[in-house]
């Protein structure tokens, strides 16, 4: 297997951009803005009208405009061209106000404004080295507020550990796809294969996504290293520990 570089080889979602919605029809992220503003409210935070939140890796701005539904003030970004062109046209269609910036996590720079950061759907994952991870993190950090929260989630090394790539559409998906996972233990990085159908036009979409496990400790001590205090974790939706 190959050295592990810092961030994908080539953009994993450039292909599968315009039919990323339709892939996740069925994700709730309504309520991932909610349990976020809650997880926000109880760090002393909470998420107000008029709140100015980063979203992270923020893809076609799914949760970027949640938060600009409930009157905050965002600011969305990613590295991939394709995904926040997806992004920027569905807050023209829907009459919501956003900004989406193209940068990557491990190198971006914003003035020191946000009261929120997010990063959801596992995305900090896609950060190959401690090192882009940390530099992520600093560069977040920044980005914030002195009393500024950040919420993340992570798949955890039992999640990929467990294959947890490995699986396939329900059948008459209007996208149907086949991902098959390899889990390489000794660098903690799955290599996900990834093949879609897309039923309307018969387009087949392939690609390869890499994503890297981080221990807890791992986590922790970046976050401490580049200015985090109060850390807290929490299993999926819920308030306790995981
Ligand atoms: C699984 S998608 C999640 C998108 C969005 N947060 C959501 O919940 O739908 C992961 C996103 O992370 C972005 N991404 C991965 N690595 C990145 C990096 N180093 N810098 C910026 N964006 C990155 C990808 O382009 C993609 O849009």
């Amino acid at each position: 297997m190959e050295p592990p570089q810092d961030s994908q080889p080539e953009d994993p979602f450039a292909a599968i951009a315009p039919h990323y919605d339709a892939l996740m029809a069925n994700v709730p992220y309504g309520i991932w803005v909610d349990y976020v503003s809650e997880l926000c409210a109880r760090a002393g935070r909470p998420v107000r009208p008029g709140s100015r939140v980063l979203d992270l890796a923020t893809g076609t701005g799914s949760v970027a405009l949640e938060f600009a539904v409930r009157g905050c003030s965002v600011v969305g970004l990613d590295f991939s061209g394709p995904m926040l062109e997806q992004a920027r046209r569905k807050a023209r269609a829907r009459r919501l106000s956003a900004e989406f910036v193209q940068a990557d996590l491990a190198q971006f720079s914003l003035p020191p404004e946000f009261d929120h950061a997010v990063c959801l759907y596992d995305s900090l994952n896609y950060l190959l080295t401690l090192a882009a991870l940390k530099r992520a993190f600093a560069n977040i950090r920044k980005a914030l507020q002195p009393d500024g929260v950040l919420v993340f989630d992570v798949n955890t090394v039992r999640a990929l550990e467990a294959e947890l790539f490995t699986q396939s559409s329900a059948p008459g998906a209007p996208v149907e796809y086949r991902w098959v996972s390899k889990y390489h233990p000794k660098t903690r990085m799955s290599v996900i294969r990834m093949r879609f159908k897309v039923r309307a036009t018969g387009e087949r979409i392939s690609a390869v996504h890499r994503q890297r496990a981080y221990t807890d400790e791992e986590i922790r001590e970046a976050l401490h290293e580049t200015g985090f205090t109060a850390v807290t974790s929490y299993d999926s939706y819920r308030f306790e520990p995981p």
